[in-house]
C-alpha cells in the first residue's frame, strides 16, 4: 500500500516536530532532570540525543522512506529487499504495543493539562503562595473522578481528530501552535530570568556533578531521548513513509531533534528558576510542572491569561503527539485487520482509556500499591511508575537496538547510501549506528537492570 506524500516538505517537518514536541519536553524532561541531579542528567541527555537518538531517528526515516508503509510492513520489506528475514517486522509489532501503553498514561497527563486550563483561567493562582499552589495540585491528584473525566476529555479529542483523518488537521494545528508555544515559552523564560532564581537554575541545569552520573541516570536519559524524539517504536518509520525522494533525511532529522531539544531546554529554563525561588523540591517528580509554573502565573501581570494560554498551547502540543500515537495503532488495524477507520479509532481509544485508569489510580487510591515492590529496585513503584519504566526505559531502547541493527547491519549499504543521500557525515553516522548505538544501549540496559 503506497501512501500519499506530504503536501510539501515544510509540512513533513512540522508534523514530525509536532509528534516529537509534547509532554515529553514540557512535563517529563524537567522533572527527570530534577530527579536525576540536574546538570548531570542534562549533559548525558544531550549526549544521548546526539550520539544515539539522532542516528536512530535517521535510520527510522530511511526505513520508512524505503519501505513506504506502516512500521510493520516497512521493516519487513526493507529486510526482505536485502535478503533477510521478514521477521524484522517485530520492530513494528513492539512499536504498536508501546504506542497503546504510552497513550494510556499520556492521555492521563494530557488530562492534567485539560483540567489546568479552567483552573488557571478562573484566577485560582492569582497571588497564591507556593504552598497554596502545591495544595491545589494535591487536591487535584487526590480526586480520581475529576482526573478520569479530564483523561476522558483528552482521549475523546484525540479519537475525534484521528477518526477524521489527520493530515489537514495536524498540518494546520502544528503550523500555528508550535510557534505560539515557542513564543510563550520564551516569554516565561524571560519572566523567570527577571523574577526567579535564574542563576541557581542555570547552575543546577548546566553545571554537571559528574559523581551523580550512574547507570540509572544514563538509562533514564536514553529513555527520555527516545520518548522525546518519538523514536524506538517505528513512529518515525511511518513519517518517513510520507517523505518525498529529494528531501534530505539527515537534514530533516537534525531539524526535528534540534527543535525538540530547544523546547525541552526552554521548559527547564522556565521551570527551575521558579522552583528555586519558591523553595520547591527539584526532585518533586511528575507534579513539578504543575507546582512551579502556576506559582509564577500567580505573581506576574496578566498571569491568569498567560497561564491559561500556556496550558492551552501545551495541551495542543500534547494532542499533536497523542494523535500520532493513536495513528500508529489505527493505521496498523486498518491495513492488517481491515477495520474501518472510525471503528478502529474508537476501539483502540477505548482500550487505551481503560488501561489509563490504572495510571489515574496510581496517583490516589493506589498510590501506595507497588505490584512488583518485592523485586530489588522496584520498591515503592506504582503502576504508573512501572508502565513508564517498561515503555521508556526498556521497550523503546530495545526497539532502538533493533532499528540500529536493521539499518546498520541488515540493509544493504548501497540502499542506505542512496537513502541517506550525498549529505555530509554519512561515514560517522554509519559508525554510530552500527557500533555505538547498539552497544551503548545494550550495555546500559544490562548494567542498569541486571548488574
Ligand atoms: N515525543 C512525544 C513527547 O515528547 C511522545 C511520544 C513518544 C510520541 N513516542 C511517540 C509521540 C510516538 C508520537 C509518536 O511528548
Amino acid at each position: 500500500m503506497v501512501h500519499e506524500t506530504w503536501s510539501n516538505r515544510a509540512m513533513f517537518i512540522l508534523a514530525a516536530v509536532g509528534s516529537a514536541v509534547g509532554l515529553g519536553n514540557i512535563w517529563r524532561f524537567p522533572y527527570l532532570a530534577g530527579e536525576n541531579g540536574g546538570g548531570a542528567f542534562v549533559l548525558v541527555y544531550l549526549a544521548c540525543v546526539l550520539g544515539i537518538g539522532l542516528p536512530v531517528l535517521i535510520a527510522e526515516l530511511i526505513i520508512g522512506r524505503r519501505g513506504r508503509c506502516s512500521a510493520v510492513a516497512s521493516a519487513r520489506s526493507v529486510a526482505r529487499e536485502s535478503g533477510a528475514s521478514g521477521g524484522w517486522a517485530i520492530v513494528g509489532w513492539l512499536g504498536i504495543l508501546a504506542a497503546v501503553l504510552i497513550l494510556s498514561y499520556y492521555s492521563v497527563i494530557g488530562g492534567w493539562l485539560v483540567a489546568y486550563v479552567p483552573i488557571t483561567a478562573t484566577g485560582t493562582f492569582t497571588g497564591a503562595d507556593a504552598a497554596a499552589v502545591s495544595a491545589r495540585f494535591g487536591a487535584f491528584l487526590a480526586d480520581p473522578w475529576v482526573m478520569t473525566g479530564a483523561h476522558a476529555v483528552f482521549m475523546a479529542i484525540t479519537v475525534g481528530l484521528v477518526a477524521q483523518g489527520v493530515r489537514k488537521g495536524i498540518e494546520a494545528a502544528v503550523r500555528v501552535l508550535m510557534p505560539a508555544l515557542f513564543l510563550l515559552l520564551v516569554l516565561l523564560v524571560v519572566f523567570a530570568m527577571v523574577e526567579g532564581a535564574f542563576g541557581e537554575a542555570l547552575a543546577f541545569l548546566f553545571v554537571p556533578d559528574f559523581s551523580a552520573i550512574t547507570f540509572g541516570v544514563v538509562i533514564e536519559a536514553i529513555g527520555q531521548a527516545f520518548f522525546s524524539l518519538s523514536i524506538g517504536m517505528g513512529a518515525m518509520i511511518t513519517y518517513g513513509a510520507y517523505l518525498d525522494r529529494d528531501t534530505s533525511i539527515p537534514a530533516s532529522a537534525l531539524t526535528v531533534a534540534g527543535a525538540d531539544t530547544l523546547v525541552a531546554i526552554l521548559a527547564g529554563l522556565a521551570i527551575f528558576p521558579i522552583v528555586f525561588a519558591a523553595g520547591l523540591d527539584p526532585s518533586g517528580g511528575p507534579g513539578l510542572l504543575f507546582q512551579s509554573l502556576p506559582f509564577a502565573f500567580g505573581q506576574m501581570p496578566f498571569g491568569a491569561l498567560v497561564g491559561t494560554l500556556f496550558f492551552l498551547f501545551s495541551l495542543f502540543a500534547a494532542l499533536t503527539s497523542s494523535i500520532a500515537l493513536l495513528e500508529i495503532v489505527v493505521s496498523w488495524a486498518e491495513e492488517h485487520r481491515g477495520w474501518p477507520r472510525a471503528q478502529a479509532t474508537l476501539i483502540v481509544g477505548a482500550i487505551s482509556f481503560v488501561l489509563g485508569l490504572a495510571t489515574v489510580l496510581s496517583f490516589n487510591r493506589l498510590s501506595g500499591f507497588a505490584p512488583l515492590g518485592f523485586l530489588p529496585g522496584l520498591e515503592g513503584k506504582t503502576i504508573f511508575d512501572l508502565l513508564d519504566l517498561l515503555t521508556n526505559n526498556i521497550m523503546l531502547p530495545v526497539g532502538g537496538i533493533l532499528i540500529a541493527l536493521l539499518a546498520g547491519w541488515v540493509m544493504k549499504q548501497s540502499v542506505i547510501a542512496e537513502e541517506y543521500g550525498a549529505g555530509v557525515l554519512r561515514g560517522p553516522w554509519y559508525l554510530m549506528l552500527r557500533y555505538v548505538a547498539p552497544v551503548a544501549i545494550g550495555l546500559v540496559l544490562v548494567f542498569a537492570f541486571i548488574a
